[in-house]
């Protein structure tokens, strides 16, 4: 089985690719420069020219900043990238694994969200990814999309990486308490997939097949906890001489062109069960990434 995996270079390809890498299984790698998914006549000449068991979808624009001001940007890739891979894999007759985002709710839960929860995106980001989920579900392709949350891993940037940076910098720093969510390790997410796009290309499966799964890691936290946690475990094995002080600061005291859901719980049940995967904990996650940042 080869895989195609798109957005190879960003931080969930990176951890695919490294997985798949490991287990001796043949994948194609296209980073952003080898595949512009917003390219419809590239996604269909790259899928139909090689022999595919499934596609991987990695690629996104993730700057849910400055989306907000060049959304064209935004949903040429979100959308019209993620339709081009659902036309290629329905040609193909081949499998799309899609990720998508907390971001398509607004956060005024206070329970977890499921699939079935109603959609109301706050920003540009989470409305392009939105059509970009419905983009793949008109498409008629055999599809499995995931949501997560809170994404970090070894590769790219992230959360962790920013608080590793700013904590050998500052002797204290506030952090946002009041928006709570899944971090989620890109191991986990990527064991997720590849496992996934085994089961799907091996056959029918009628729990993954034209799927919305949710997974997020767990347990829950505030990005404040989260903070927190990342400089302990840091100190603890040696990567930080110190940790700074950690002072909870609200949404309002950190304004960004954004807004972002305050509440975005992903369980990771029933997908993990599906698929005979542990529990995706974040504490486990951080230790691999701290791994290698020694
Ligand atoms: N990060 C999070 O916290 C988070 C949370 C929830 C969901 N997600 C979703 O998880 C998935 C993986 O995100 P990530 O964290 O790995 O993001 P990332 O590190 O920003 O990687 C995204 C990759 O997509 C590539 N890309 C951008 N435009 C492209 C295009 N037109 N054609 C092909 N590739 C393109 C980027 O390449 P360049 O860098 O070369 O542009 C980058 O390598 C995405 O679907 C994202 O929406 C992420």
């Amino acid at each position: 089985m080869t895989v195609l995996v798109t957005g190879a270079r960003g931080q969930l390809g990176a951890a695919v690719c490294a997985q798949l890498a490991a287990a001796g299984q043949r994948y194609t790698a296209m980073a952003s420069s080898d595949l512009d998914i917003g390219d419809g006549a590239a996604v269909a000449n790259t899928v139909a020219s090689g022999s595919y068991a499934a596609i991987i979808n990695c690629a996104a624009y993730t700057a849910v900043d400055k989306a907000e001001s060049e959304p064209e940007a935004a949903y040429r890739v979100n959308r019209d990238g993620a339709e081009n891979l659902a036309a290629a894999a329905k040609r193909a007759g081949i499998p799309l694994l899609h990720v998508s985002t907390d971001y398509v709710f607004d956060g005024s839960k206070t329970s977890a969200y499921q699939p079935s929860d109603a959609t109301a995106p706050l920003g540009v980001y989470g409305a392009s990814k939105l059509a970009g989920e419905q983009a793949i579900a008109a498409s008629g392709c055999r599809y499995l999309i995931v949501r997560t949350a809170w994404v970090f891993g070894e590769h790219g940037n992230n959360f962790v990486k920013t608080m590793l940076r700013l904590g050998a910098e500052r002797d204290q720093l506030g952090v946002v308490a009041d928006q709570v969510g899944s971090p989620t390790y890109t191991g986990d997410l990527a064991a997720v997939l590849i496992a996934a796009a085994q089961k799907m290309s091996a056959g029918s499966c009628a729990e993954l097949d034209n799927q919305l799964h949710h997974y997020g890691g767990t347990p829950s936290c505030s990005w404040h906890h989260f903070a927190g946690a990342i400089f302990a475990s840091a100190v603890a094995v040696g990567v930080l001489a110190k940790a700074p002080l950690v002072n909870a600061i609200t949404t309002a005291d950190y304004p960004t062109p954004a807004r972002r859901p305050a509440y975005s719980i992903l369980p990771h049940q029933p997908l993990t069960d599906l698929l005979g995967l542990a529990e995706p904990s974040w504490q486990r996650g951080l230790q691999q990434v701290l791994a290698t940042t020694r």
